[in-house]
Formats: structure tokens, sequence, C-alpha cells
């Protein structure tokens, strides 16, 4: 793929996704992940505090996906979904998302927060490493398309 043009990272708006967001996040959906989830998932989603948009001057460049489980005050965050429009990929954009989503579920009092992620994209879990979420289990088959899921875990360290 040819390289991403070079993006003012610094004026990308992080901000919690709203309705009016929902198609263009569903659209960028269906480009980059084999297996989508549908426009009513997303708004499942909907008012959820780590449920965050990329916005540079109304041009939706990415979005993450997560949510909060109630455990007795100490709650687990789960992160569902990440991506980054290709053309604006190699920019930080997904590093910033991830790390808000973090610090949005660390504020609401999460004190471990789990993704998963397809065994062989290497992109995501360098990403997720460097970002401090360790493996932790593999779980074969865990998508449609026969492929493993590696689980990584971020524990708090407050
Ligand atoms: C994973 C994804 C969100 C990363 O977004 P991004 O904005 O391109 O990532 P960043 O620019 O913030 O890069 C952060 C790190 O990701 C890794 N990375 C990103 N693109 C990479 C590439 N083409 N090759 C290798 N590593 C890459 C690197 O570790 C990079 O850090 P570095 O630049 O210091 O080396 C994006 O590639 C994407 O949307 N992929 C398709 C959807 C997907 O796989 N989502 C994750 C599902 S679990």
């Amino acid at each position: 793929m040819a390289p991403s043009p070079t993006i003012d990272t610094e004026a990308v708006a992080v901000r919690r996704a709203t309705r009016p967001d929902l198609l263009s996040i569903h659209r960028l959906e269906t480009r980059v992940f084999d297996e989508p989830w549908s426009y009513s998932v997303f708004e499942e989603f909907l008012g959820e505090p780590a449920f965050l948009v990329a916005d540079l001057d109304g041009r939706l460049l990415g979005y993450v996906v997560a949510d909060r489980t109630p455990n007795n005050g100490r709650d687990f965050g789960h992160i569902k979904d990440l991506a980054v429009d290709p053309e604006a990929q190699r920019n930080g954009i997904g590093r910033l998302l991830l790390r808000r989503a973090v610090s949005r579920l660390l504020v609401e009092g999460v004190v471990r927060i789990k993704l998963e992620v397809r065994e062989h994209n290497t992109v995501a879990r360098h990403l997720y490493v460097q970002e401090g979420f360790e493996p932790r289990n593999r779980i074969p088959r865990y998508y449609h398309d026969g492929e493993a899921a590696l689980v990584l875990v971020y524990e708090s360290r407050q």
C-alpha cells in the first residue's frame, strides 16, 4: 500500500462519538474489516464514555469502541473495536485513540482492560504491546474464518 499522506495529528480532535458520526463510522468499519459490525451494534454503544472518534475538521479519521463491566468496585474495561482510515494510517491516530480510551476507562474506575486481536494482525498487536497490553491467552477459531484471537490485558498501576 502507498504511504499515507502525512496528517497533522496535533489538529486531530478526539471526542465522544455521536449519532451523526455513525454512518461514517460504519462506512470505515466495512472498509477495514472482513467481518464488520453492523450499524446497529455501533448504535448500542452510543453514550459509552470510551466510544471515541478522531475528527479532523469534520472528517472522521478513526474510532475506538470500549465499554466497562461493573465488578464489585473493580470494574473491567474492554476495547472492542479500533480502526483508522487507511489513508490516514501511520500518523499516530490509532495510538492517540487507544490512549484516550484507556485514560477514559481509568478515569471511570476500571482496574483492568482486555481486548482480543487476530493472531496475524501484527500491526495492531505491536501497537497494543507498545501501549502496555500483555498477551494472556489464545482462543483458537475465535473468528468466523477460523483465525485464533490473542487476549491482551492492561492492568492499572494505581
Ligand atoms: C491498527 C490501526 C488502528 C493502527 O492505526 P494507525 O493510526 O495506523 O497507528 P499509529 O500510526 O498510531 O501507529 C502506532 C503503532 O502501530 C504499529 N503500526 C502501525 N502501522 C504499522 C505498519 N504498517 N506496520 C507495522 N507496525 C505498524 C506500530 O507499532 C506503530 O508505532 P510506531 O509508528 O512507533 O512504529 C490501523 O492499522 C487499522 O485501522 N488497522 C485495521 C483495523 C484493525 O486491525 N484494528 C485493530 C483490531 S484489534
